[in-house]
């Protein structure tokens, strides 16, 4: 019997919305697999204990998440909360604290009808962005100097170290010789002249122990483009932190919308806990009314279960999500359809179930 400690931080928004229907399909998972159980423990982090006890998370937060094998994260962020107050304080920390360095996000379309860009089919929009998670443009370095004076002066520096900015490179390069796959490099080296010329230099480096990985690099502007008009040409991407940030939205556009798009926040020498989340954030405008998406949530849960090295319950969760995806009825609003956020978690939960009977 192999036990996995899930740590919660549903958050805020639709996040306890999401993570709700995503903690079913764990909880699914556990019935059916007599080798598997998880235990949960719900931290009530977020906007509404910001504004109670004037922080985000317990001071001991960090230490107290230190003990579980994964977080599942809903979103952070609310009207009333300033936004670089509340993500740095919770999420951006966790990945920084965490060095969960490698932020995977998939870029692929499970269903031909989601995608806007007329002519695309599933086979041409299959693609992995690999992110740096843990600095470069979010290295928090800057100053403001002058504040509120006529010669206001504010820096947000980049922070491209020669460990970091190999190591994402490295893990990206192995991706894809494992698999078989091309590499891109997205970079903007043409107007950025100290950190991504660095960057380029260093994927050129590294690519010299990786000969059988056939590479491209692109400029971040052309990258954005060819996203949209020709997305066959990448199979795995490597990035840096912003450029991953902006691109996985775009990606999320190409593939069905922010309710379908994952990423999994991994340190992947397993000193510290990995985080799962959706892509989306608390989506203010529709929170409350249960009409939000879980799918993006639950394809974490999928993600969760291949890091956990239970691949067979990651493939089964993709597999039923594309299933669902079938049945227009059973969809959320964003879709098309006309299920609420639990009626989508419990038919998911019913037709995962219904393959092990
Ligand atoms: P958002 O992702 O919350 O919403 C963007 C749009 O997508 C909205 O129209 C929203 O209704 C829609 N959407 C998002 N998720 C959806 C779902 N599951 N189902 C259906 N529709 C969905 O981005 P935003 O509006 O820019 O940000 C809102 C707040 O969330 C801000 O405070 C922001 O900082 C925060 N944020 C947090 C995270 C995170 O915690 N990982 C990610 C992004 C944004
Ligand atoms: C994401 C989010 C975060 C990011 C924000 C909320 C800090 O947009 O995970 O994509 O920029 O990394
Ligand atoms: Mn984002």
């Amino acid at each position: 019997m192999k036990s996995f400690k899930i740590a919660l931080i549903p958050g805020d928004g639709i996040g306890p919305e999401v993570v709700a229907e995503g903690v079913k399909v764990l909880k699914a998972i556990e019935k059916i697999d007599p080798n598997l159980s998880f235990s949960f423990t719900e931290f009530p982090w977020g906007c509404e204990y910001y504004l109670e006890n004037g922080k985000m998370m317990d001071d001991d937060g960090i230490e107290q998440l230190k003990e579980f094998d994964a977080i599942y994260l809903g979103a952070v962020g609310y009207p009333g909360v300033p936004d670089h107050i509340s993500l740095w304080d919770l999420l951006l920390r966790i990945r920084k604290e965490f060095d969960q360095y490698v932020n995977i996000r998939p870029i692929t379309l499970l269903n031909p009808t989601l995608t806007p860009l007329k002519d695309k089919t599933a086979k041409e929009i299959d693609f992995l962005v690999i992110r740096e998670n843990s600095e470069g443009e979010y290295a928090g370095a800057g100053d403001w100097l002058f504040k509120g004076k006529p010669e206001e002066v504010v820096l947000q520096t980049g922070v491209f170290s020669r460990k970091g900015t190999e190591r994402i490179i490295r893990y990206a390069y192995e991706e894809a010789r494992k698999s078989n796959r091309t590499l891109t490099s997205v970079s903007k080296g043409n107007a950025l002249n100290y950190s991504m010329v660095f960057w380029d230099e260093v994927f050129t480096e590294v690519g010299k122990e990786y000969p059988d990985v056939q590479t491209y690099s692109y400029l971040v502007d052309a990258a954005s483009l060819y996203f949209v008009a020709e997305p066959e040409r990448f199979e795995v991407v490597v990035t840096s932190n912003l450029f991953g940030d902006i691109l996985t939205d775009i990606g999320a556009a190409i593939t069905g919308g922010m309710g379908l798009a994952t990423g999994a926040n991994i340190n992947p020498e397993r000193k510290y806990p990995s985080m799962f989340e959706p892509v989306h954030g608390s989506a203010p405008d529709i929170s409350g009314k249960g009409i939000a998406n879980p799918i993006a949530a639950i394809w974490s849960v999928s993600q969760m279960m291949d890091y956990f090295g239970e691949k067979k319950w990651g493939e089964a969760i993709l597999s039923t999500i594309k299933e669902i995806l079938l049945d227009k009825e059973s969809l959320t609003p964003d879709l098309g359809g006309v299920a609420s956020t639990s009626e989508l978690g419990n038919r998911f939960v019913e037709l995962l179930s219904s393959k092990f009977v």
